[in-house]
């Protein structure tokens, strides 16, 4: 084909975006579309299957000019992980809503099956804590709502499937997930890449109702309805967010670690991390082979600031553009909502504000919150340095990277070198990537050659004031967790 282009797809939790590469890797056209979500009750976070699905018909119907469609030579979906949808086999209709990653719901199941002693077995077979935020007791959840006795599952009439199984799903053909997105169910022994039978027990999932483990690369269903996209166009990769993101910072190179500033963020490394406590083991991606990483999940970062933002019915640009220069005076903010992921997983955390006074103003509000932004990631890399070495650089994408407070944030209250990426959208590019990889169109050597922009932070504030600092920090996350 003669100058082939890329399409690249990222759909995420507050938005879908596409992009159309060229065989050059620069991006030709970009388009988004955003989706919305629902909290019918306290803790529960929910999304259409629907809607998702539509979003990403419109992104690409946007994104790629109808004389262009011809010559897409392959499709890479990134998208967000753990949220979990069933489906009628049959008809592709969704049985009830897409619970998000962000869901809260199986708290109470999670502590009744902590208290069997489960957690240590769900960690030795998936490389994660026993957490609500992952899949597993989503999947048992549905299927108490939708099939209670489990005969439609065992039957074959009903699907279960992440964000990845269900948009390929839209196309036909066979019930697949790629693999990094099965390491992130909570039902996946991370070793064989394969359902493990106990966890199905625990969890109360018969097999039949889960897709079928592939790899990152190829082994997909064809799109099909995807105007103006010919039927037939190959999906080429497939990738969970966090991990196309860690691909697109070339992550596969030794001593590379990438914090993702979105809704909540994701610090990643590439290894297998032995028996690292705060963060989980997972499989990042699997393209010839399969890697692991170790990665740490913060529940609220980006969702903080979105959250004073409709708080204080002001625009989270202006709000930052406030805190530019503010320092929080003391104030500090631990956004424990629903919990606190990596390094603590604590479910029982609640949000809480420390160091108010009748002085204190929304900038010096937002200023702590963007601290704890910083100082959540910080935790995390600090986690990071015991399961990796010790971090120097750490690279940083994801739409709060834009705060240039924060950077320089992170900088200081980490000691570290932060690597701003340039590059918008690194998921979708990181996805980009491996789809032009699995197409031929570059290798991993051109790939780790391709220049990324990247504007670099260096610390400036000295080890004693940081070390303060941090001590502050830890005595706020103290007080947002119930005494033991
Ligand atoms: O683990 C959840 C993550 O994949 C969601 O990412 O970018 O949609 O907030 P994002």
């Amino acid at each position: 084909m003669a100058n082939p282009l890329i399409l690249a797809i990222d759909q995420g939790t507050s938005s879908t975006k596409a992009l159309l590469v060229d065989e050059n890797g620069h991006v030709v056209s970009r388009a988004v579309a955003p989706v919305t979500e629902a909290q019918p009750r306290p803790g529960w976070v929910e999304q259409s299957a629907e809607e998702l699905w539509q979003s990403v018909r419109q992104a690409v119907a946007v994104c790629v000019n109808p004389a262009l469609a011809d010559r897409v030579a392959g499709v890479g979906f990134s998208n967000q992980r753990e949220s979990l949808v069933l489906w009628e086999r049959r008809t592709g209709e969704p049985l009830g809503p897409l619970l998000s990653w962000q869901d809260q719901r199986t708290a109470a199941r999670c502590h009744e099956l902590a208290a069997t002693g489960a957690a240590e077995l769900v960690r030795a077979v998936t490389g994660m804590p026993l957490d609500p935020m992952f899949s597993a007791l989503k999947a048992r959840w549905l299927l108490d709502a939708y099939d209670p006795d489990r005969r439609r599952s065992r039957a074959g009439q009903l699907c279960l499937g992440t964000v990845d199984s269900w948009l390929l799903s839209r196309f036909g053909g066979e019930h697949v997930i790629e693999v990094g997105n099965a390491s992130r169910t909570q039902l996946l022994d991370i070793g064989t890449r394969q359902w493990d039978s106990r966890l199905l027990e625990l969890f109360g999932v018969p097999l039949e109702v889960l897709p079928r483990v592939v790899p990152s690369c190829g082994a997909f269903p064809a799109v099909r309805d995807l105007a103006p996209l010919p039927d037939g166009v190959p999906v080429l990769a497939v990738m969970g967010d966090s991990h196309a993101a860690m691909f697109a910072h070339a992550g596969w190179r030794p001593g590379v670690v990438k914090a993702t500033y979105g809704t909540g963020s994701s610090v990643m490394a590439i290894g297998d991390g032995g028996r690292t406590t705060g963060l989980c083991r997972s499989i990042a991606w699997d393209i010839d082979a399969p890697m692991m990483c170790v990665e740490g999940n913060i529940r609220a970062t980006g969702r903080t600031i979105a959250w004073l933002s409709e708080l204080l019915g002001v625009p989270a640009e202006i709000l930052l553009a406030e805190a530019e220069d503010a320092d929080p005076g003391g104030v500090h903010f631990v956004p424990a909502f629903g919990g606190l992921g990596a390094p603590w997983w604590d479910p029982d955390a609640t949000p809480v504000v420390t160091g108010l006074t009748l002085g204190t103003r929304r900038a010096e509000l937002v200023a702590a919150a963007l601290e704890a932004v910083a100082f959540q990631i910080e935790d995390v890399v600090a986690a990071a340095d015991e399961a990796v070495g010790h971090v120097r650089v750490l690279m940083a994408d994801g739409g709060l990277t834009r705060s240039t407070r924060l950077m320089r944030l992170q900088a200081d209250l980490s000691g570290r070198v932060v690597a701003r990426s340039g590059e918008h959208d690194l998921s979708a590019l990181g996805v980009a990537d491996a789809t032009g990889l699995a197409a031929k169109l570059w290798t991993l050597d051109q790939l780790e050659q391709r220049p990324r922009p990247a504007d670099r932070f260096e610390p400036t504030l000295d080890e004693t004031e940081r070390a303060a600092r941090k001590h502050a920090w830890h005595a706020a996350v103290r007080r947002s967790r119930p005494p033991d």
